[in-house]
């Protein structure tokens, strides 16, 4: 939630600042700014509305200067107007801050620096960092950015300039990404790799509580108490087009196009020697064998993911699994003991919830797991083990190829624990594994001719609401079918177990009315079958995503959207696809803008 950039060098810094930001938007988009200093002063401009907004604002000969900060903003205090949006600065305005995060005890600080006579021109919890900084100052800024950090309480990357101090940017972070990197023109700061990767493929990533300093020719690093030190130096060497289109109208149809790799390249490497590898567990077989309860815990989409393994997990190893929000796991008491094993899935490894739940787990003496996409994010690092999904850099807010990351990763974890528990065979674990790794074709072949989902999707036009329903892992796929649809096309859409119809949704069933089942061939298709049956007697208008070869589903279905015949543990995998185009066609034909969604963010760094 909300993006930071700064960069101060030896070329103008607001092209960079721009460009920074453009990349940083799908972490906010509802305001945006830069702060650019000169010889005398600390120039802002601020703008409502998406990054483009602040571009087409910012004239040739505004904002000269080689320093500056930059910000794209997902409100939470104060509504998104120019006032609210950053940098913020102090009463002098010789000071500018930048924040993503919430500064919780704001109110308080607030009041204490009104009562001093510092004057507030915005409703955020971050203008209190300028104030407090303001308040501090005494010629340092390092200091007074110290200073002003333990008075904070919450989560906050902030990048800080002062006129005072030329060419200087202090940063500084708690529960919030910072990532640096000294390039050829000077150096760089952001919330996210991808706003510096054209500059520097070397970065560190800051930890908690730490501080660096960054002049046009070196940034200096120094801990919680002042002490200098040499950080951790992380090469990057994903693709810089993953922040491009790349020929596609939109990242999520890009997104999409990529997961037949991120299948591969998640299963590589996995199996040696017959037997499924995942040495990020850190648990040993014996001590895997005790685990006897397994929780999973996400939120969205990884949730989502959650409910597929759930099935997997009890299926092939016999232990029994939940899976919960991780909002709701944090403040229940779920029973944890010494052989619990929770799994954390999220894409962006920083979402406020699931962090919360994982430190509350380990408290409780469990082992947590974190399954995510970004290197060395909050869940990384807080997690006993990690495993990365390989999508790489995710830029739709909507998740697509993550969640396939994520699905096969957990799947991948059912089969090392049903090897484990012994309830899976070498022979049995080996076929699974080469299937798994068919469905790359699969959705390569699905890929190919979209046609019957465009055909369906139109559909939809003039409709406001929709069921998907579906039983088993069909159930659990259309969860995430329903999310997809409602979040990128702002149709209502939600999913239940087709047996669960005739106890209340069927009342909802008028002429025309849209259900999307997930309709495959497998151990309970006649029941789906019969359910349908149902809500077609009651007027629905039904699309099925169905098996190849299956004739009988015309009979019940409107539009047919066939998928290639594979096992029903991995149908997931190749269902969710035409789900995933099914939602985007809608949205692109409603005008929807489909990889920034109104009211979202990509990464959820709030409760
Ligand atoms: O980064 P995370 O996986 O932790 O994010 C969780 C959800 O916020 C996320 O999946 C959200 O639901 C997406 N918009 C889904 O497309």
């Amino acid at each position: 939630m909300c993006g930071i950039v700064g960069f101060t060098g030896h070329v103008d810094a607001k092209d960079i600042l721009l460009d920074g930001l453009k990349r940083l938007e799908y972490r906010g988009y509802d305001s945006a700014g830069i702060a650019v200093e000169d010889d005398s002063r600390i120039n802002v401009i601020r703008r409502v509305g998406k990054v483009s907004e602040l571009v087409s604002s910012v004239g040739e000969n505004d904002c000269l200067g080689g320093c500056g900060i930059g910000h794209t903003r997902w409100a939470t205090h104060g509504a998104p107007s120019e006032r609210n949006a950053h940098p913020h600065t102090s009463c002098a305005e010789d000071i500018a801050v930048v924040h993503n995060g919430i500064i919780e005890n704001y109110l308080e600080l607030r009041e204490v620096l009104e009562g001093r006579g510092h004057t507030f021109t915005s409703d955020t919890d971050t203008e209190v960092a300028a104030h407090l900084i303001e308040e501090a100052y005494k010629g340092d800024l390092l200091d007074a950015v110290r200073s002003a950090a333990s008075q904070m309480i919450g989560a906050y990357g902030l990048a800080v300039m002062c006129i005072h101090e030329p060419g200087k940017i202090v940063v500084t972070r708690k529960d919030s990404p910072i990532v640096l990197g000294q390039g050829e023109k000077g150096a760089y700061v952001a919330s996210d790799i991808i706003a510096l990767i054209d500059a520097t493929r070397d970065v560190v990533v800051l930890e908690d509580n730490e501080f660096a300093v960054m002049t046009p020719d070196s940034i200096e690093y120094y801990d919680r108490i002042g002490n200098a030190f040499e950080p951790e130096i992380t090469h990057i060497d994903w693709d810089v087009d993953v922040a491009e289109k790349g020929g596609y109208p939109d990242f999520m149809l890009k997104e999409i196009h990529e997961q037949p790799r991120v299948v591969r390249d998640t299963l590589a490497g996995r199996m040696s020697g017959n037997e499924i590898v995942i040495d990020e567990l850190t648990l040993s077989r014996k001590e895997l064998n005790y685990v006897d309860r397994v929780y999973i815990i996400g939120c969205g989409t990884s949730y989502h993911a959650g409910l597929i393994a759930k099935n997997l997990i009890e299926a092939w190893a016999r232990i029994p699994t939940e899976v919960e929000v991780a909002s709701e796991f944090r403040y229940r008491n779920p029973i944890i003991t010494p052989t619990t094993m929770v799994v954390a899935v999220s894409q962006s490894g920083e979402t406020a919830d699931t962090l919360a739940a994982i430190r509350d787990a380990r408290v409780k003496g469990a082992k947590v797991f974190g399954i995510t996409n970004v290197l060395g994010s909050p869940v990384a690092r807080e997690s006993d083990g990690v495993i990365y999904t390989k999508a790489n850099k995710e830029i739709a807010v909507a998740s697509t190829k993550s969640f396939i990351g994520q699905v096969v990763s957990l799947t991948l974890l059912a089969m090392l624990l049903g090897r484990v528990k012994g309830k899976l065979t070498l022979p049995q674990t080996r076929m699974l594994f080469s299937e798994l790794a068919d469905t790359a074709e699969q959705i390569e072949y699905i890929l190919q001719d979209t046609s019957a989902i465009d055909e369906a999707a139109k559909y939809f036009e003039g409709r406001t609401s929709a069921l998907y329903i579906g039983r088993g892992l069909g159930e659990a796929t259309c969860y995430e079918g329903a999310l997809k649809l409602k979040e990128i096309s702002y149709i209502h859409a939600e999913a239940y177990a087709a047996g669960e119809m005739k106890h209340g949704p069927i009342a909802l069933l008028e002429d025309g009315f849209p259900i999307v089942a997930v309709a495959t061939k497998s151990p309970t298709y006649d029941k789906t079958i019969s359910n349908l049956a149902e809500s077609k007697t009651r007027g629905a208008t039904i699309i099925a995503i169905a098996t190849e070869g299956d004739e009988e589903i015309k009979k019940v279905a409107d539009y047919v959207i066939y998928i290639p015949r594979v096992r029903d543990s991995f149908m997931p995998i190749t269902a969710s696809v035409p789900l995933q185009l099914l939602a985007r066609s809608v949205a692109v034909a409603r005008g929807c803008d489909v990889d920034q969604p109104r009211n979202l963010a990509k990464s959820v760094t709030v409760e």
